[in-house]
């Protein structure tokens, strides 16, 4: 009989939740087991002997089966503000279950309540309270592999929508080590908050860094955040969040968000590693970032 905490991992088709069912399954400290909509995705994790349940934050009678004798979970949603509902749903019926401990990937806590999407990630913090979980509550600031990710980057040009605003930065391979660290501890990382950034640098900077270590010209392409919005819902994103995003990029060019470079020092406390910088992104992604 299997006596290991079953954790159900949310998003372990993406990247995030991707890494995190990866590093649970390799700890055996815990059960990893990945909530899955799209099971024809999930191959990889099913060779990593990994269990694949269905789960569809969109359809309620797929969350209760799914989180039958889970006793912690990682609640992460999409870039759609029907991660409101989602994770009300998915809370509600986790609750039902026995869940004890919910690690949730919010994003920025910035003090600014202009940047809905921020806010919305705060609600859910205080619904998981609300119903009385045991928690950790994540909030990573930007990740650096949205330069790859959201095609920031193209032939050594990097677009650039934030004017000279240095934002603060996360690899989110690191996010997921913090994540599974919380989830395989929870004696430990019950009842904090831990906000994530570790590293700072404006778009110029980040060109130059690639620059240095790929030893190929990288340059940057101003562009507005009218275009950023226009693009994006040209390619299909959800509008409303969306929105919140180039809300945040023109409060950014106007210098009206406090804090955006703000790097914490808890890392090494959580992991017992140092944070990924800028350089040694680059180094780890060459591949992906060279032209
Ligand atoms: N990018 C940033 O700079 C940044 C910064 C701070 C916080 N965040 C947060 O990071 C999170 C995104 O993480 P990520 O980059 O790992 O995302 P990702 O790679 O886009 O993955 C999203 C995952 O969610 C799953 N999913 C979406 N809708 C679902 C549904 N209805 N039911 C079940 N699963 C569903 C997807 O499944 P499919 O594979 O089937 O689509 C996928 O596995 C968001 O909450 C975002 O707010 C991002």
């Amino acid at each position: 009989m299997n006596t290991q905490p079953q954790v159900l991992v949310l998003g372990a088709t993406g990247k995030v939740g991707g890494k995190v069912a990866q590093l649970l399954a390799e700890s055996k400290q815990v059960k990893a087991i990945a909530g899955v909509r799209s099971p024809q995705k999930a191959k990889t994790l099913q060779e990593q002997g990994i269990e694949i349940r269905h789960l569809d934050l969109d359809k309620q009678d797929t969350l209760v089966p799914a989180l039958e004798g889970i006793d912690r979970a990682l609640l992460l949603t999409g870039y759609t503000v029907d991660m409101l509902k989602q994770s009300k749903a998915f809370l509600d019926a986790a609750k039902q279950t026995g869940v004890q401990h919910i690690v949730h990937i919010g994003a920025s806590g910035a003090p600014t309540n202009e940047v809905a999407h921020w806010g919305w990630h705060q609600y859910i913090e205080k619904y998981i309270e609300s119903l009385e979980f045991s928690y950790t509550h994540l909030r990573p600031e930007a990740f650096m592999k949205n330069l790859i990710d959201f095609g920031w980057l193209n032939q050594g040009v990097v677009t650039n929508y934030i004017g000279d605003t240095r934002w603060s930065w996360i690899d989110s391979d690191d996010l997921a080590l913090v994540a599974a660290e919380t989830l395989q501890k929870p004696d430990i990382h019950g009842g904090k908050i831990y906000p994530l950034g570790y590293d700072t640098a404006t778009m110029s900077e980040v060109a130059k860094i690639l620059s240095e270590i790929i030893g190929k010209p990288y340059r940057i392409e101003t562009r507005s955040p009218a275009d950023f919005l226009e693009n994006m819902l040209k390619f299909g994103a959800e509008p409303a969040y969306i929105h919140c995003v180039y809300t945040q990029f023109k409060l950014n060019i106007a210098n009206q968000i406090p804090n955006t470079d703000a790097t914490f020092d808890n890392f090494e406390a959580i992991t017992g590693r140092k944070p990924t910088s800028w350089r040694g992104f680059v180094e780890k992604y060459r591949q992906e970032l060279t032209y």
